[in-house]
Order: structure tokens, then C-alpha cells, then sequence
């Protein structure tokens, strides 16, 4: 693979500080661009769910977590099975989509917005970065190293969406360690001058620090999930990235999931699983030089000894 290939993969893996900012938001246009591409994924994700809602008896309330532009999420049923909707995201401009959806309700069913960050602990991990860079003006990479292994996730708080009966986890797992990365490496940028190679990546210790991270963050979203009351839960997910180019026979892979792939969440069972593959960016829409094909895993899971 070419040096200017893999340095333009990198800089896809690890997007510029404009990309991160934008990232719930570039989801609509790259949508429009690549619609038939993505086709199969929007159907995939959207059957796994009907069919677990159908699987449940007469239920209440529904949470659908990373709900952003509701693409992915089978709002028919939905509409048809819940009388009260819970969507939450942490993206500023979201409200539109989720304003139309709510017209779209009967005056018997309720929705309720929650836009919020749902690792509860990016607040509080940004502040400790930045007293962090002001102990450290001058580049210390062991002490970053050190800073990032001793980080530990905010204590689980009760929310009111955890009380639905169902959960949806909709294509947030893979991406919720995507903000934090950026946060760290723009503030290495920022305060030291200090880059990733290009590969996008650190010194293997430092590298090995973040992912750490990185991992806590992914396993808080799965206790969280765990620690809800929901009967029924439901984990649609990146698991693998995959870079391909049309010129070679050789594919790039990156994990999405930084825990085991083989999810699974106390006091609950594997009901259901499922995969496939969603071509996200194909080559030449979305950049000339190479495509990318995301490895999607869904789960569903439900109480031990039934509902
Ligand atoms: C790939 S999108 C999900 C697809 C989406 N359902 C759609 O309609 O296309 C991932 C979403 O996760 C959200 N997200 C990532 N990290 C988050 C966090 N810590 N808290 C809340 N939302 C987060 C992003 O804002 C983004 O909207």
C-alpha cells in the first residue's frame, strides 16, 4: 500500500478537529451521496429491530440511544409498538428529524429529547486533560501515558431512559471513544506539538494508554446498558473498519469494538445476533483513493428467565 494511501487512511481514522466537531452532523450529506450503498445496512439494522420488537409482548416505552438522524431506526415500529419514545444523542442539531418524527406520533404517544453525552464521564475526563496539559507544559509522553491509564469512568447515574422497556443501542457503541480520542490527541497538538505518526498513531505505550481509554468508555456504555431495567436490549454496532482500494487485493482492517465482540451483558441472555456489512464510503464518491466497508454486529438481549 502506498505511504500517501495509508497516510490518508490515517488522517480518515483519525479525522482533523473540523471533522470531529462535525461528526454527528456530516451523517445526512454522506447519507444523500451514498444512499443506494448504504441500502442494505438501513434495511439490516432496521429488520434486526423489528424483529425484536415483535418478540416482546405489549410494551410501553422505548429508548433509542445515538438516535441522531433516525436512518438506521425501524420508526415504524416505533410508532406502532410504543407509546412512549425516548431519543438521545449528543448532537446539537439533531432537533429537526426528531421534531418531524414527533409530528408523525398519535396524541396518545409521548417523546422525550435528551441530548446529552452518554458516557457521562467527557466532562469531567476534558477538565482533567486540560489540568493535566497546565502540570505539563513541556512534552512529558510518560506522564500523558500515566495521566490516560489512571482515568476512570464516572460512577453510573440513574437516568430516566434507563426505565424504558426497551433499548436500543443504535450504531453508538463503535463510535463512542471517537470524541475522547480527538480530545486527547488535539490537546498533544495543541499544547506540545505533538503528533501521531502516520499511521495515526502514538508510541506503542502511549498508543496502548489511550486505547485503554478508549476500552473504558466502550465498557461503561455496556454497564450502563446492563444496569438499566430494560426486558429488552438491543446493541447495533460497528465491529470492524474495513479500507479497501479497487487496485489491490488487500483489505486494511481496524477494530471498531476495543472490548470482546462476543458482547454480553450481566443478568441478561443472548437472544439473537446477526451481521453484515455496510459500505459506508465507497471509492471515488467519497474519496478517490480507497473505500471503506464497516463489519456491523447486532445483539439482542433480554432477562434471564423471560419478562
Ligand atoms: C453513526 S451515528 C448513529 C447513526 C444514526 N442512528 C443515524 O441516524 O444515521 C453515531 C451517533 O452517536 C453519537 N455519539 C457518539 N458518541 C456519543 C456520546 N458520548 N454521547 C452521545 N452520543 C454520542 C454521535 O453524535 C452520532 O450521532
Amino acid at each position: 500500500m502506498s505511504q500517501l494511501l495509508r497516510y490518508s487512511i490515517a488522517r480518515f481514522l483519525h479525522p482533523t478537529r473540523s471533522d470531529f466537531i462535525n461528526m454527528g452532523l456530516g451523517i445526512e450529506a454522506r447519507r444523500k451521496r451514498c444512499g443506494k450503498y448504504w441500502q442494505s445496512h438501513l434495511e439490516c439494522s432496521k429488520l434486526f429491530q423489528r424483529e425484536s420488537f415483535l418478540r416482546q409482548p405489549a410494551l410501553e416505552e422505548v429508548t433509542v440511544l445515538g438516535a441522531v438522524e433516525l436512518n438506521d431506526l425501524d420508526s415504524e415500529g416505533v410508532r406502532a409498538r410504543f407509546s412512549r419514545i425516548n431519543l438521545c444523542d449528543a448532537n446539537p442539531l439533531v432537533n429537526r428529524k426528531w421534531i418531524k418524527f414527533a409530528r408523525s406520533l398519535s396524541s396518545r404517544q409521548a417523546v422525550t429529547f435528551c441530548n446529552e453525552d452518554l458516557t457521562y464521564s467527557l466532562d469531567s475526563w476534558s477538565e482533567a486533560l486540560r489540568g493535566f496539559f497546565v502540570e505539563y507544559p513541556e512534552e512529558n509522553v510518560e506522564a500523558l501515558a500515566c495521566f490516560l491509564g489512571s482515568l476512570r469512568c464516572s460512577p453510573k447515574a440513574a437516568r430516566p431512559w434507563m426505565d424504558a422497556d426497551v433499548i436500543v443501542s443504535l450504531n453508538l457503541l463503535g463510535q463512542i471513544p471517537l470524541y475522547w480520542r480527538d480530545r486527547v490527541q488535539q490537546a498533544a497538538l495543541e499544547y506540545w506539538d505533538y503528533d501521531t505518526d502516520e499511521n495515526g498513531l502514538y508510541p506503542l505505550y502511549l498508543q496502548e494508554a489511550l486505547h485503554l481509554s478508549l476500552s473504558k468508555l466502550q465498557s461503561q456504555h455496556i454497564e450502563l446498558l446492563a444496569s438499566s431495567g430494560a426486558s429488552c436490549i438491543v446493541i447495533i454496532s460497528d465491529v470492524n473498519y474495513m479500507y479497501y482500494t479497487k487496485v489491490h487485493s488487500h483489505w486494511q482492517t481496524e477494530p471498531a469494538l476495543l472490548i470482546s465482540k462476543n458482547l454480553s451483558l450481566k443478568n441478561r441472555h443472548l437472544a439473537d445476533q446477526s451481521s453484515w456489512y455496510w459500505h459506508i464510503a465507497p471509492q471515488d464518491i467519497e474519496q478517490p483513493g480507497y473505500g471503506i466497508i464497516h463489519e456491523v454486529g447486532a445483539w439482542r438481549f433480554e432477562n434471564r428467565g423471560g419478562n
